[in-house]
């Protein structure tokens, strides 16, 4: 099950828009805030597919009774880009748990690439609902090898894998490397193209960067 939230009209877009739009990116705290609202409207879209369970409330004036998320949660990212995305959805699921993997493009002499794993630092998943998000699926490879690293903590009841813009390659790449059973895909918008170095097209850049700088 791939959602790609572009394809209805939602106040989404103009947060993808001003992610995207070559002049608004500049400004980085708003390039980060952007990415933080967005994973707020992830988590928002994704908490209809978790399990609740009816509690009553206590109010000053009565009972109300009231259906609750009973869903645990483990909040993962891939190190750097995914972390204000990361916060947006830590903003919702507030007492969720909490897992980051590092991975980084190793370029080879002839300008290729592998996507080389570094660390892993996340609680149990084992039968706890994943959301597993990366701002950016362009090849699909670090989706990949996050969420293979991730297994090795168990086996999570479902998987919510979430990117704010996808390539249709790195889409078809992640269907085709993992299990899809109880597994959904989100994406806010799915461009067509890439380019030889993996960046999408029109995309946004590097998300890295825009957010928290250049590197070396
Ligand atoms: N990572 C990015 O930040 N941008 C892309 O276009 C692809 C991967």
């Amino acid at each position: 099950m791939v959602h790609i939230l572009a394809q209805g009209n939602s106040i989404l877009n103009q947060f993808v828009s001003e992610l995207r739009d070559i002049e608004v990116q500049k400004d980085s705290l708003r390039f980060r805030r952007n990415m933080e609202r967005i994973g707020e409207i992830f988590a928002y879209e994704i908490s209809k597919h978790l399990d609740y369970k009816e509690k009553k409330i206590t109010t000053p004036l009565g009972i109300s009774k009231m259906n609750l998320p009973t869903s645990k949660i483990v909040n993962a990212t891939i190190l750097r880009a995914g972390l204000p995305f990361h916060n947006g959805i830590l903003n919702y699921f507030d007492t969720s748990e909490n897992a980051f993997i590092s991975a980084h493009r190793k370029y080879h002499k002839d300008g290729s690439f592998t996507i080389q794993f570094e660390h892993l630092s996340s609680p149990d998943i084992d039968g706890k609902t994943l959301i597993l998000s990366d701002p950016m699926i362009a090849s699909g490879a670090s989706m990949v090898i996050a969420y293979k690293a991730l297994l090795e903590r168990g086996t999570p009841e479902h998987t919510h894998i979430v990117s704010i813009i996808s390539s249709n390659q790195g889409i078809n790449y992640v269907k085709k490397h993992i299990n899809m059973k109880n597994v959904t895909i989100w994406t806010g918008d799915l461009d067509d193209e890439l380019t030889s170095k993996s960046y999408i097209v029109p995309g946004i850049g590097d998300a890295g960067d825009l957010a928290f700088g250049n590197k070396m």
